[in-house]
């Protein structure tokens, strides 16, 4: 199908509520042209921006991303240093979100991260605090397993303290508890690269998500493909455990 008509098949059906990407293949997609992998990361962040701006102009109400996760400590330090910055850049372009109206919500830990790093994450999100279009959670240094620890953490001290009882930790408990408070949850999740793992990725927020692997290396993820995407949530058929349920 043509872009413009996906477009339009896609606008006339129900869109997720809450997409969530891992971007993947950054590496592989510098690899393939003799290039160093930070050119893939580099690439990687314009389609960053361009797959935000697709999202928001769609109507799409939270647009969740994998940007680094805990487990990306373990790459070589000259790696990690030009993922960092590249956020950097993000932070200090706020204006560019705040235009388009998205609210930036960061979540992550922010154990092992510098001090100044900290405070350009704080400031965007501060910048953007008032937009009431799409809201965009970028994950940096985020690990779902981490997220359920610090959970667990603040649940116990609420009943440590008298706070609440045993009995009243119910599933909303839980909720309330993690980085995505009063996020709903992911309706659709793609994954870039052709792996199919979701890499420590929104574990209780994902329960119940529709998913969608793509051989497409984010770097190559334009528009098009993520209309296509949408176009086959849209044929899915959600049951959440009971009967039909069309989308
Ligand atoms: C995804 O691309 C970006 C991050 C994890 C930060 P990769 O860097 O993982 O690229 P591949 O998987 O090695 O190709
Ligand atoms: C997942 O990609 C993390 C991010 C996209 C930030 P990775 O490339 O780190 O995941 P694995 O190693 O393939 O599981
Ligand atoms: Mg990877």
């Amino acid at each position: 199908m043509k872009k413009s008509d996906l477009l339009k098949s896609i606008t006339t059906k129900k869109l997720p509520t809450h997409i969530a990407i891992i971007l993947d293949g950054n590496g592989r997609w510098a690899k393939k042209r003799g290039l160093p992998r930070t050119i893939g990361h580099q690439k990687g962040a314009t389609t960053l921006q361009e797959i935000i701006k697709t999202c928001s102009n769609l109507g799409i109400k939270y647009f969740s991303t994998y940007v680094f996760s805990t487990e990306n400590w373990q790459r070589p330090k000259s790696e990690i240093d030009f993922i960092m910055n590249e956020v950097r850049k993000i932070c200090k372009d706020y204006q560019k979100l705040v235009k388009q109206n998205i609210k930036v919500q960061i979540i992550g830990t922010k154990e092992k991260l510098t001090e100044d790093m900290v405070t350009s994450l704080e400031m965007l999100m501060e910048k953007t605090k008032t937009c009431t279009g799409m809201t965009l959670l970028l994950a940096f240094n985020y690990g779902a397993k981490k997220e359920l620890v610090d959970c667990i953490k603040k649940i116990v001290d609420q009943v440590v303290t008298c706070k609440i009882s045993l009995d009243d930790i119910s599933e909303q408990t839980i909720e309330e508890n993690l980085y995505t408070k009063d996020i709903p949850p992911v309706d659709f999740l793609i994954r870039t690269s052709g792996e199919i793992r979701v890499s420590n990725f929104l574990l209780w927020q994902i329960a119940y998500a529709e998913m969608y692997f793509t051989k497409i290396l984010w770097p190559d993820f334009h528009a098009k493909e993520l209309y296509e995407a949408i176009y086959e949530y849209q044929q899915r058929h959600r049951r959440y455990g009971g009967l039909e349920k069309k989308i």
